[in-house]
């Protein structure tokens, strides 16, 4: 998510100074913003002259902003509507490529546009689709069947309610289709009180939000999509906010990069794929001065890696994964 100081009416995407420490040793070739949104890594980029950007995003709502950038930034600028996935369908290929980088999540003004339904405060119908979707949330809670609810509202919202919500959608939507306040009233009504300080709603809308945007296959294929994209000694760089993100990009990252020896009386596995050096086995976290004036970039990590071997087969971190995909895969019900 791009958190950000309503104060002033500005921009300030998250970690910025630090993904920009980052990269700028390798300054003076082309970079892919694959979350483009308000274009402020781009712009941040663009600042030295001799770097040229290529952004994606999902959403055609970004083009005011792109329009700006090319009449701005000329040929150093180019944008294409894409989803991670596919970015294999660039062309041409850049071939001075030094990093590619993503800030996954949501802008402020995608939460803000109430049409598209990703805010609870929303009184629409439910849709939550960010662009380039097959389906929206006004289906899969209004058609999947109790047990497919239960795996996504469990598995992606982390929700220990998810039981009770399932049944009560199917039990109210007997009677008339339910929208994105109804079901904000359904959550309300099976939490009865708020537990924490989060919204009652906050998981049961971040579940159902990464189902509709198949935000697990996108992040897992459009690692896999730029690792096949970026030279020998070109950064990937990912800022994550939630705990199944991190974790994708976690294993992604140390699993392909440590060699790890768990005792000397078991043999090496020298078989393992080495394929990127990892400056940071820790994530770059806000500095607390950045959390204070700007709270939504608490749960910001950011992981990056660099790549040192080519490779083609990747089945093992697709398989590692395979729970999470599986119930994505639910989407060919619908
Ligand atoms: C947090 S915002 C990025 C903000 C940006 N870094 C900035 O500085 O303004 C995330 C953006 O990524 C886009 N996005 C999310 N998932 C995507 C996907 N799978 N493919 C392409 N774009 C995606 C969203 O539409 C949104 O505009």
């Amino acid at each position: 998510m791009n958190a950000i100081i309503k104060s002033e009416k500005k921009h300030f995407p998250v970690l910025l100074n630090e993904l920009i420490n980052i990269i700028s040793p390798l300054y003076g070739g082309t970079f892919i913003d694959c979350t483009f949104g308000n274009g402020g890594y781009s712009q941040e980029i663009l600042k030295h002259k001799s770097n040229k950007v290529i952004a994606i995003d999902r959403d055609e709502s970004v083009m005011k902003i792109v329009n700006k950038f090319e009449a701005k930034y000329k040929n150093r600028f180019h944008f294409k509507q894409l989803k991670f996935s596919q970015l294999n369908k660039l062309n041409p290929k850049p071939t001075d490529l030094k990093g590619i980088i993503f800030d996954l999540g949501y802008s402020l003004n995608q939460i803000q546009d109430k049409s598209k339904g990703l805010s609870f405060n929303s009184d629409t119908k439910l849709n939550m689709r960010m662009g380039l979707n097959e389906f929206s949330a006004h289906e899969v809670i209004n058609k999947l069947e109790y047990e497919d609810l239960y795996k996504i509202i469990k598995v992606f919202g982390d929700e220990q309610k998810a039981k009770f919500i399932s049944r009560k959608i199917i039990a109210n939507r007997q009677s008339q289709k339910i929208n994105t306040q109804d079901l904000v009233k359904i959550i309300d009504d099976v939490k009865k009180y708020r537990y924490t300080k989060i919204h009652n709603s906050t998981k049961t809308f971040q579940a159902i939000r990464i189902f509709v945007n198949n935000e697990i296959s996108e992040l897992i294929y459009g690692l896999i999509e730029s690792f096949k994209l970026i030279p020998l000694g070109g950064i990937i760089a990912v800022v994550t906010f939630h705990s199944i993100e991190d974790k994708i990009v976690k294993f992604f990252f140390k699993n392909y990069s440590e060699r790890k020896n768990l005792s000397r009386y078991l043999p090496n596995l020298n078989n393992k794929k080495i394929l990127f050096t990892l400056k940071n086995k820790k994530p770059i976290l806000p500095s607390s001065k950045e959390i204070k004036i700007n709270p939504p970039s608490r749960s910001a990590k950011l992981r990056y890696a660099i790549k040192i071997k080519n490779n083609e087969d990747f089945r093992d971190f697709i398989e590692k994964f395979k729970i999470y995909l599986d119930i994505e895969n639910i989407r060919k019900k619908l």
